[in-house]
């Protein structure tokens, strides 16, 4: 992909990859815009790195992804470039009848991508130089006990590092 003048919008890019990703695009001389649910943790993103934009979004809110698409693209026509950043990794018990981290994960880290990417086709397919990557999980080691659950087939595991899809 093109690694300047893109307008770029990152997930989960007020801590840790995210952050890293949005200094090193917006560094390049690309537009940055990065999402996330904790304010406090994008604005001091923002207050680094003048010119850096920044949106609360919850991944897992399949309602807030189709308005915030919406929004984003009417407000950054040039936006080409997504990255699915945004995602968690707890610590989870195979032992235990709970299904709540895996819920989560699944949610968060499967569907939450699936979501926006889908949202935001309809603009990229439209967009020069256009982009799709996925910042996606290792299977933690070692397991607790010796039970490796895989990722099902089409889990962000699975998803290519970068898909082309503008003209
Ligand atoms: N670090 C590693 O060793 C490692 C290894 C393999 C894969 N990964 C993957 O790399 C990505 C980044 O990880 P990281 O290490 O940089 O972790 P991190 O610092 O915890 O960053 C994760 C980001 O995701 C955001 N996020 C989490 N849940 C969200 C939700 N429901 N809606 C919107 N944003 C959400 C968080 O922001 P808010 O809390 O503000 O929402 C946070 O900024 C993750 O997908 C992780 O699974 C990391």
């Amino acid at each position: 992909m093109k690694l300047t003048g893109n307008t770029v919008l990152i997930t989960g890019g007020g801590s840790g990859i995210g952050r890293a990703l949005a200094e090193a695009f917006h560094a390049r001389n690309n537009k940055v815009v990065i999402t996330g649910r904790d304010a406090d943790r994008l604005s001091a993103v923002v207050k680094a790195n003048p010119g850096i934009e920044a949106r609360q979004l919850d991944v897992t809110n399949a309602a807030a992804i189709k308005s915030f698409a919406r929004q984003v693209t009417d407000e950054l026509p040039g936006l080409n470039v997504l990255i699915n950043n945004a995602g968690i990794m707890r610590p989870e018990d195979l032992t235990s009848e709970e299904t709540e981290t895996a819920e989560a994960t699944i949610s968060t880290n499967l569907l939450g991508p699936t979501r926006l990417t889908a949202a935001l086709l309809p603009h990229l397919l439209t967009a020069p130089h256009a982009a799709v990557l996925t910042v996606s999980s290792g299977f933690p080691t070692p397991l607790r006990p010796r039970i490796a659950r895989r990722p099902p087939a089409g889990t962000s595991n699975d998803m290519p590092d970068t898909i082309r899809v503008g003209p």
